[in-house]
């Protein structure tokens, strides 16, 4: 049960007026009957409390508005702070209601205020334009009635109380709202986590087999070398082309490995990053082509515009271009069509880069279309796919305002992926890329 909050301070320079008041807001049976009454029909919702409400007010008197701000900072600090002021307009030599009014609610802003006077010394709109807080205001012309006193009190004490909750209530839900985001967040960060390792488990079979052949070459070169050594005049230059050739190969095999730690990385720091395209696309096509050649599916890529930077997190972007491409292999595979391809288009349309990815499989029915980019939506058999890859492709292209959709006009399966361009490319400074591989290479070595 909600109980009434029924402090009130009465702010006036007039005794007469103080105790007018006061008189009025004394508990009288016949009046407590009355505006008893008058309560539960306002009130009658809430039965329960209005069965709380008596007319024993808690009255402080104050004769001068300074007084007044020093009872209402002590309640406050006291935490038993006032409802409800009735404060005089004019109350020399001190200072006026509208100024007592203001510092009472620098201290107690939620405090309900009616202002009491007899002049018409300030107009409505100025009162309303001084005070902050117009809405906890009444303005009550002198001379008053008792029973108006009566009914603002109880009006207004309860308006307080209510007031007092209804915020207790926001706060708590907003604590409630804010633990679940957090929770909501997690759960998001650790099911996207997941989905790059089934996709990275996905490629593992791609990506031994595109290791293992640099490898065999690998092997072959360095037995080879060894054999031209052993030969007492051995020829400089054939070691020479042998040791290129084992560099170069070992140059491709980090390059793969460096492609799988941008995949798996887990940090969103490089949202604002601007990273060329052409790399982005190398480092997935690095980690799928391999698949796509052994299962005799022809990649065909439109030269990336060079001069094409995105302002981005590379990690979540070539995790798209991988989920479009996984997507688009297996779509191939159930395709009894002989001649299996997957292209990718580039086109610079008035500030952004449109990326096409279309491939020869078999379509998305009519009927699916809407379906396929909500969470866990999938064709796939069990265990086969998670239905997170174009939820998360979706979510990540917004989250660099971008669009993503199917072309439906596109006789092929047609997915579009548009991007802003990165303006300023000149003050990029560029890795250098072989070193950073020669770098890798040497600490394989
Ligand atoms: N290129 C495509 N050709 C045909 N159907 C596709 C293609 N891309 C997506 N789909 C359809 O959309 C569905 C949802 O794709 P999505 O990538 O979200 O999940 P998934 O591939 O089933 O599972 P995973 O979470 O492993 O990616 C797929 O199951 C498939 O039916
Ligand atoms: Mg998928």
């Amino acid at each position: 049960m909600v109980t009434i909050n029924k402090r009130i301070i009465i702010v006036d320079d007039n005794e007469d007026v103080r105790h007018e008041i006061s008189l009025a807001l004394r508990h009288e049976e016949g009046a407590t009957n009355k505006i008893t009454d008058l309560e539960n029909i306002l009130f009658s919702e809430s039965k329960e409390n209005t069965a709380s409400f008596d007319q024993s007010y808690e009255i402080t008197t104050a004769e001068q508005g300074l007084e007044a701000v020093e009872c209402v900072r002590a309640a406050t600090e006291a935490k038993k702070p006032y409802s409800l002021a009735f404060v005089d307009m004019r109350m020399p030599p001190g200072i006026d209601g509208l100024e007592t009014i203001k510092r009472i609610w620098t201290i107690a802003p939620y405090t309900e205020i009616v202002l009491c006077t007899a002049f018409s010394d300030h107009s409505f709109e100025d009162i309303m334009y001084t005070l902050d807080n117009p809405q906890r205001l009444i303005i009550l012309k002198k001379p008053f009635d008792p029973l108006e006193i009566k009914q603002l009190a109880a009006s207004l004490t309860t308006k307080w109380t209510y007031g007092v909750e209804n915020r207790l209530n926001v706060e708590q839900l907003e604590a409630i709202i804010k633990e679940r985001n957090q929770f909501l967040d997690a759960e998001r960060a650790m099911r996207i986590q997941n989905a790059k390792m089934a996709a990275l488990g996905e490629m593992a079979g791609g990506i031994a087999h595109e290791i293992n052949n640099p490898l065999a070459i690998i092997c072959g070169n360095a037995s080879r070398m060894k054999r031209l050594v052993s030969h007492e005049n051995f020829d400089k230059q054939s070691i020479d082309g042998v040791a290129d050739k084992i560099l170069q190969t070992s140059h491709r095999i980090s390059k793969i490995i460096q492609s799988m730690l941008s995949v798996v990385r887990q940090d969103n720091s490089n949202i604002h990053q601007p990273h060329s395209l052409q790399k982005m696309i190398n480092d997935c096509l690095a980690i799928c082509q391999e698949k796509f050649r052994t299962h005799g599916i022809d990649i065909l890529v439109d030269p990336v515009p060079e001069s094409v930077w995105v302002e981005c997190d590379d990690t979540q972007i070539i995790q798209v271009f991988i989920n479009l491409l996984n997507n688009a292999f297996d779509a191939l595979q159930t395709s009894d069509e002989e001649e299996k391809w997957l292209k990718i288009h580039f086109a610079i349309i008035g500030g952004k880069i449109e990326i096409r990815i279309i491939d020869s499989g078999p379509g998305i029915p009519d009927h699916l279309q809407e379906k396929i980019l909500q969470p866990f939506f999938t064709t796939k058999p069990v265990g086969a796919g998670t239905g997170l890859g174009l939820s998360l492709t979706s979510s990540f292209i917004q989250n660099h305002k971008g669009r993503f959709y199917l072309d439906k006009t596109n006789s092929n399966t047609c997915f579009v992926i548009e991007l802003d361009v990165f303006q300023q490319k000149s003050k990029i400074s560029l890795p250098n890329d072989d070193l950073a591989l020669k770098r890798n290479v040497e600490s394989t070595l």
